[in-house]
């Protein structure tokens, strides 16, 4: 890959990261189970912590991170996920899920890619990360923990 090829597809990552941080909150702020909330607001913190670690590649390959903005993808995402997390936990969940599953496809395809030996290293951590949140998603959608726990429904 030429350097203009790596900016570009680590500032598409960097974006995504930026449109996930935003969708978290929408889904953090309208559910009430402890458990679930405190899960997806350590997701939210991967999602800084990989802003963080990918952003100065970009600089290194002569580009410049994206803003901290949403883009239009961003404003879809962090709308329509707003949408559904105000009619529940499930309807939160599954946006995420969804969002989840490009943020997956996204970091999943990068991690194929040539990179140097240190770049490679963080964007397959990075994956890592990402498989884990919707692993998680997906498990909670199946097992449903906020209907059992009574005290907080
Ligand atoms: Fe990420
Ligand atoms: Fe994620």
């Amino acid at each position: 890959m030429t350097n203009e090829q790596m900016a570009k597809e680590l500032k598409g990552l960097v974006q995504l990261d930026i449109d996930a941080i935003r969708a978290y909150q929408q889904a953090i702020d309208n559910i009430d189970d402890f458990t679930i909330k405190s899960r997806l607001t350590e997701f939210q913190q991967d999602h800084r912590r990989h802003m963080t670690d990918l952003s100065p590649f970009v600089t290194r390959f002569g580009d410049k991170p994206p803003a901290d903005k949403p883009d239009m993808k961003g404003f879809l995402i962090q709308g329509m996920t707003a949408i559904r997390s105000k009619m529940g936990t499930e309807q939160a969940l599954k946006a995420m899920q969804s969002n989840e599953r490009l943020t997956n496809r996204n970091y999943r395809e990068a991690a194929s890619m040539a990179w140097p030996a240190d770049v490679l290293l963080v964007v397959q951590r990075c994956a890592d990360d990402e498989r884990r949140h919707l692993e998680y998603i997906d498990r909670t959608l199946q097992t449903r923990p906020w209907e059992s726990s009574g005290a907080h429904a």
